[in-house]
């Protein structure tokens, strides 16, 4: 048997035992600006990873890892309380595990958030992004072969996004009078940020906004036939120049993404309640 696919269920079959019987519709991946939702659900149930067999171990010390399900806006869900980067050393087949195993559970949803920097220059620190589509600039996770229960060897990613999702949210944020653009997101690696050089280019590609996760999951989601939404905050304005005063700084991530939160959680509650 494929080892991977060993794993998978293993995990999965680990975690469905401690839900109690739910079955989650949707799965949030609580990025930057979307870590407070986790206290929002309802009815929790938390499982965390380190309890979880063939679960990746997070390496960052003190980072939540846990899964929690419950409920949110009437539905199901299954949050994933801490993430894993590439950057971080993994590799990308247990970097993306975790969405395998929200599909095994029976995930059609997958939501997703991140902090991203500006590459487009009519964005502002602190704006949400609805991501309409990515490039990718890591290692595509479907290397290797193709774990035919899941999806094809070749899957399709024109509308990697859901159309109607982002259609539904963007409605839903006009009633609630919040202003969202439509991006495309580029992923890179990390762990470093852009060079302005990198800047010029990843902007002349098309891209508006630039980050270093969610590409590998959404890419697995798709193969597994999930649905998926995502979201930026833009958290810096990448230099385009190499000015000295410029200079990137994680803090100031950490706390753009902590403002948007406010709009982020009433967004993505108010989603998941009309799947
Ligand atoms: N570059 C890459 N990743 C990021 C950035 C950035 O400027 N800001 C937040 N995540």
């Amino acid at each position: 048997m494929d080892e991977r696919i060993n794993k998978i269920d293993t995990a999965a079959q680990f975690i469905a035992s401690r839900l109690e019987g739910r079955k989650p519709l949707a799965a949030i991946i609580l990025g930057s600006g979307l870590g407070e939702l986790a206290e929002i659900i309802e009815d929790r149930i938390t499982i965390p990873y380190t309890e979880i067999p063939c679960f990746p171990v997070s390496t960052v010390i003190g980072h939540k890892g846990n899964f929690i399900c419950g409920f949110l806006g009437g539905k199901c869900v299954l949050a994933m309380q801490g993430r894993f980067h590439y950057y971080e050393g993994y590799d990308m087949s247990t970097l993306t595990l975790p969405v395998r195993v929200m599909s095994k559970l029976g995930v059609q949803f997958l939501f997703v958030s991140n902090a991203a920097g500006a590459l487009n220059p009519e964005y502002k620190v602190g704006d949400t992004v609805i991501i309409r589509d990515h490039i990718n600039f890591m290692p595509n996770p479907l290397i290797g072969p193709n774990m035919e229960d899941f999806g094809p060897r070749f899957p399709d990613m024109t509308c990697a996004y859901d159309l109607e999702l982002q259609k539904k949210a963007l409605e839903i944020a006009e009633g609630m009078g919040i202003k969202l653009h439509r991006g495309i997101y580029f992923g890179g690696s990390g762990p470093s940020y852009e060079t302005p050089a990198e800047v010029r280019f990843f902007r002349s590609s098309g891209a508006d906004l630039v980050g270093m996760s969610t590409v590998p999951e959404v890419i697995v989601a798709r193969h597994c036939g999930i649905r998926v939404f995502g979201m930026s905050v833009v958290t810096n304005v990448c230099n385009t120049q190499n000015v000295e005063r410029n200079f990137n700084d994680g803090e100031d991530v950490v706390q753009q993404a902590g403002a948007a939160t406010k709009r982020m959680i009433p967004l993505f509650t108010k989603l998941i309640e009309s799947l």
